[in-house]
């Protein structure tokens, strides 16, 4: 790739190997991917948002043992024949869409768990030579405009850059995140001179916090291949980012939407409501059992 023709990322990576332990005991047998936020997975939000961003290739990380992810994004003909019979067109679609039609999901076992590193690593062979996106899904990202992930493709694009999505934190959570220190930041952007996985409030060199979008030069796959194991004895992206950095520009983005941060319970009861009241269908049910049951728990005094 030459700075001056930035190819658009076509491919986007969804590590999805994790054990979701924190989920337990649901995530026993249900994919902390699968949770749904209303009536879609989390995984769903994440391949809607790659989607719109230009990507017509998803390729899912797993373990040997995830098959709910795989099964989810297969054709159900079973269930499609049934609803067509029955004249149900609106569920047809609904089923239909989880993949549109002209995008492909590629699967790629991880065999073992080592990091987030590992497997963005483990994505290789499919994405190859180019520019392309990695989504966490853990980390919902809820916008009216357009979707976090093609903001950030529009930017990387127009710059010849790699871009990782940022956002405020308050210092004492620094240790939750990968912190970057920027150059000049004009509001929205800026070029990451440090970066740094889960650095204690004490010493993080900024409180700018990585969250789960990033648009990444192909060339972070031979930086991956030699990054020792990091923070957490895992083989970090955030560490390869930061080899990236002596060679090429990565900038720090600020995008306009709202987190959610869906691998904890508050976050995901968060994201749940705020779904709920974003629903036309949903609002003012929504609205109205929320104000009762703070009545009726005594939060709220009437
Ligand atoms: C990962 C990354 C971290 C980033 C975070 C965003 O950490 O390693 O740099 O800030 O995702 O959600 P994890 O939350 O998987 O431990």
């Amino acid at each position: 790739m030459t700075s001056s023709t930035p190819r658009r990322i076509r491919k986007a990576v969804f590590p999805v190997a994790g054990l979701g332990t924190r989920f337990l005991p649901a995530t026993k047998t249900v994919p902390k991917e699968m949770l749904p936020i209303v009536d879609r997975p989390l995984i769903q939000y994440a391949v809607d948002e790659a989607i719109a961003a230009g990507c017509d290739t998803l390729v899912f990380v797993t373990n040997r043992y995830k098959h709910a992810v795989a099964d989810y994004f297969d054709k159900a003909y079973e269930l499609e024949q049934k609803l067509e019979k029955a004249g149900k067109q609106q569920q047809l679609d609904l089923i239909r869409n989880v993949l549109p039609e002209g995008v492909r999901a590629v699967f790629v076992t991880q065999a073992e768990a080592l990091g987030l590193g590992h497997a963005v690593l483990c994505a290789k062979p499919v994405v190859g030579d180019e520019p392309f996106a990695v989504l966490l899904p853990d980390d919902l990202i809820w916008s009216r405009g357009e979707g976090a992930l093609k903001q950030m493709a529009d930017h990387a694009h127009a710059t010849g850059s790699s871009a990782v999505a940022v956002q405020d934190v308050p210092r004492a959570q620094t240790a939750s995140y990968g912190i970057v220190a920027t150059e000049a930041f004009d509001g929205q952007a800026g070029r990451i001179h440090q970066i740094v996985e889960k650095p204690r409030p004490e010493v993080a060199p900024s409180t700018l916090a990585v969250v789960g979008r990033y648009v990444l030069s192909p060339r972070i796959f031979d930086l991956l291949e030699t990054t020792p194991r990091g923070a957490g004895g895992e083989i970090q992206l955030t560490d390869a980012i930061a080899a990236l950095l002596d060679e090429q520009r990565v900038d720090a983005f600020r995008f306009r939407g709202t987190r959610f941060d869906c691998g904890t319970h508050i976050g995901l009861i968060e994201a749940t409501i705020r779904f709920a009241l974003d629903n036309e269908t949903l609002s003012d049910a929504a609205q109205h059992l929320m104000r009762s049951a703070l009545d009726e728990m005594g939060v709220v005094e009437s």
